[in-house]
């Protein structure tokens, strides 16, 4: 006997930048993923701009653009994020194929620029209002809930390249403004929100990077404050608007494992999860910094611009419910790693007990049990896990159908996995797995690289006909939501 609750919110999750394409219609302004190619498992994406002398240059993720310089759209390459799989053109078809799995809940993000061009506007385009309005209703024509994520790595391109993004604090201010448009304009048609996606990346990059100079790790924390002080800033708008709003953290939630019984190792640990996971949850669920920020900072001479009006909204605006994406675990060690793996915005040491995707990302569906029984007795929040997935190569048969039991596996384990930890006495509200419908992959820009149960005809390159097709794990996703997890056998 399975154990989800009833009205448990079955469903998957998209993110405009990687769903919609559209990027330039209806006045919506570029974000930065606007000026990112494509890219690879082992080529990174590059972001292109026009030096100050007229010559293009490229960047990768982290690095900053030349002085003189700025973002541009070169012919030479391909961005895959422009067209992305055109949900703005064919969403009433996609929510369709979603009510026809039984979704109840669909987790997308409103693109910042498409109400706010340049995010310094005081009023919003309608056009773009209008877009997402029409969504939510189509939605609500099948009873399916939208679990509305606010920003999902998508900053108006202006606002970083002229205003110095999140480093500046008024850009607080430009969040906030864009948040309170969302719940006013959205008011009775969302009912669950989530401030900042994976929020805690920007700690976990750093580590992918190598060794950087202190200041790369003063800038990340000092981003992070601000984003902290604007979901505060976020929750408490969204709470006097509609009440009955619910909104959540949402964290790119990697469970930690010591690669060794080595006591540092043990250490190293623990440290993991503060830096990586705590670090963010723990000001958003518990309104303050948690006592071992002081060594975080310290290790890196950080120091923080923080005011006391800050730390009084950050204990005024934390979340309703903790959300988190999970795809994997992660070793860490502080014995020299010769095997290390990729991940989510993370690397980490290879665990021979598991087995590796190709894009190298783990399968641990114990790892997620685990996080979700420590995360529920740190918070004691409702919990979602709001992505999930894997990442796989498709292949379409003559006939059309495409078979994928590698996907249909990692689902039942990890559907397994949360069912074991609902009787462990979580409360786990809700599940959207990681692109429901194939999209544009947000590490390599590949198409190639699917998650969904809705297969999509388009290639890295941006050719195909976006024409949508269903595999067979959308009617075996299908059958476990109409029984409420209870059947996870074969098709
Ligand atoms: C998370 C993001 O990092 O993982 C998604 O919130 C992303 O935007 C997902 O797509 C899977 O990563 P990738 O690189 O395989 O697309």
């Amino acid at each position: 006997m399975a154990h989800f609750p009833e009205g448990f919110l079955w469903g998957g999750a998209v993110a405009a930048n990687q769903w919609e394409g559209g990027w330039n219609l209806d006045g919506r302004g570029p974000a930065m993923t606007d000026v990112t190619t494509g890219g690879t498992v082992n080529t990174p994406r590059l972001i292109t701009y026009i030096a100050a002398d007229g010559t293009h240059g490229t960047l990768t993720r982290g690095q900053k653009l030349p002085e003189g310089a700025h973002y541009a759209v070169l012919d030479e390459y391909h961005y895959p994020n422009h067209n992305a799989v055109d949900g703005y053109h064919h969403y009433k078809e996609d929510i369709a194929l979603f009510a026809e799995m039984g979704f109840k809940q669909f987790r997308m993000s409103i693109s910042w620029s498409r109400l706010y061009p340049t995010g310094l506007e005081k009023e919003p385009l309608k056009a773009g209002v209008e877009f997402y309005r029409d969504m939510f209703k189509e939605m609500q024509k099948y009873g399916i809930e939208p679990l509305v994520t606010i920003w999902h790595f998508d900053t108006p391109l202006y606002l970083e390249e002229h205003c110095g993004g999140w480093l500046n604090r008024e850009t607080i201010e430009h969040f906030v403004r864009f948040a309170t448009t969302c719940f006013t304009e959205f008011k009775g048609l969302v009912h669950h929100w989530l401030t900042f996606n994976e929020i805690n990346n920007t700690i976990q990059f750093l580590d992918m990077q190598g060794n950087l100079p202190d200041s790369a790790y003063q800038d990340a924390y000092q981003h992070l404050h601000y984003q902290f002080v604007a979901s505060a800033k976020a929750v408490q708008i969204g709470h006097a608007i509609d009440p009955s709003n619910m909104i959540g953290c949402m964290i790119c939630g990697i469970t930690w494992y010591p690669a060794t019984c080595d006591p540092k190792d043990i250490l190293a640990c623990r440290y993991a999860w503060e830096k990586n996971i705590f670090y963010c949850s723990d000001v958003q669920c518990l309104g303050e910094y948690g006592s071992y920020c002081t060594r975080l900072w310290n290790d890196h001479n950080v120091k923080l611009d923080i005011t006391e009006d800050d730390l009084d909204d950050l204990a005024r605006g934390t979340v309703d419910m903790y959300t988190f994406s999970y795809y994997m675990s992660n070793l860490v060690t502080t014995h020299k790693v010769t095997d290390k793996v990729g991940g989510n915005f993370s690397l980490g040491a290879r665990n021979e007990y598991l087995k590796y995707s190709d894009w190298g990302w783990a399968t641990d569906a114990d790892g997620l049990e685990y996080y979700l029984e420590m995360i529920y007795d740190r918070y004691h929040l409702p919990v979602m896990v709001v992505e999930n997935g894997l990442g796989a190569y498709d292949t379409v048969e003559e006939d059309g159908s495409i078979h994928d039991p590698f996907r249909i596996e990692y689902y039942r384990l990890h559907i397994e996995a949360m069912d074991k930890a609902i009787a462990n006495g979580v409360d786990l509200i809700g599940y959207t797995t990681w692109g429901c419908i194939d999209v544009v992959s947000a590490g390599t820009g590949e198409m190639r690289k699917r998650y969904g149960f809705i297969y999509v005809d388009m290639d890295d390159e941006g050719k195909g006909s976006m024409a949508r097709s269903r595999k067979d794990s959308f009617f075996w996703y299908k059958k476990v939501i109409a029984s409420n997890g209870e059947d996870l056998s074969d098709l």
